[in-house]
């Protein structure tokens, strides 16, 4: 039995977009039919490149009856703003991480989708990406032996708004987080 696959379209023609179209060709359960973006050379070099039919405007693309999710790879700081646009035009949003910069703007969008009846997934890559469960695997499988120690650090900037605020002493710009498990921790 044969199945339709769902239209998706992509808004946000950057860096990243190319990856995710080549991995959607590959997903039998969903078509990009269609890439946007503000610049609209960028949307045109996808849909040469990938053979998209369609390159158009963000807005066109969110006026398209046939797409039923739309996949946002903007820049972090637009993704409340872009988010709420797709979730408002009917459609259901794939964010890129992050789903947005603040907590609260990712609840005003989970809430936008339950008024708009529409479902909101969000890339789950760094936190759960291949490299930290390919690490889990060799730790559960006995790749390495048993570890005794194990260190990490992160590293951040503060957010757009928070750059607008003078720095104190309890607000650094980067964070440097180093740890170490004993053996019966693990
Ligand atoms: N580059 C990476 O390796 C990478 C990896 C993982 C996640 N990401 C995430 O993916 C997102 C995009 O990253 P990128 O590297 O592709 O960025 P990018 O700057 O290369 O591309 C962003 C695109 O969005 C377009 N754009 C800006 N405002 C828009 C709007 N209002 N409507 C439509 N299009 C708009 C820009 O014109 C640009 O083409 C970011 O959230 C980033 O954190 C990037």
């Amino acid at each position: 039995m044969s199945r339709t696959p769902t239209k998706i379209g992509i808004i946000g023609c950057g860096v990243i977009s190319g990856i995710y179209i080549e991995n959607a060709k590959r997903l039998e359960a969903i078509e990009c039919v269609a890439v946007a973006d503000v610049n609209p050379a960028a949307a045109r070099y996808r849909a040469e490149q990938y053979a998209i039919p369609t390159a158009c405007s963000p807005g066109e693309l969110l006026a398209d009856p046939a797409i039923a999710i739309v996949v946002n790879l903007t820049p972090h700081r637009l993704h409340r703003q872009v988010g709420l646009q797709i979730i408002e035009a009917g459609k259901s949003l794939y964010s890129e991480k992050p789903l947005t910069v603040y907590r609260d703007e990712s609840q005003e969008l989970l809430a936008a989708a339950a008024k708009h009846g529409v479902r909101v997934g969000g890339a789950p890559d760094t936190f759960f990406g291949g490299a930290w469960q390919t690490a889990r695997k060799a730790i559960d499988d006995g790749l390495i032996g048993t570890p005794f120690a194990a260190t990490a650090t992160l590293q951040g900037r503060r957010a757009p708004a928070e750059q607008q605020r003078p720095r104190s002493a309890s607000s650094p710009t980067r964070a440097t987080v180093a740890g170490a498990i004993s053996r019966s921790q693990l």
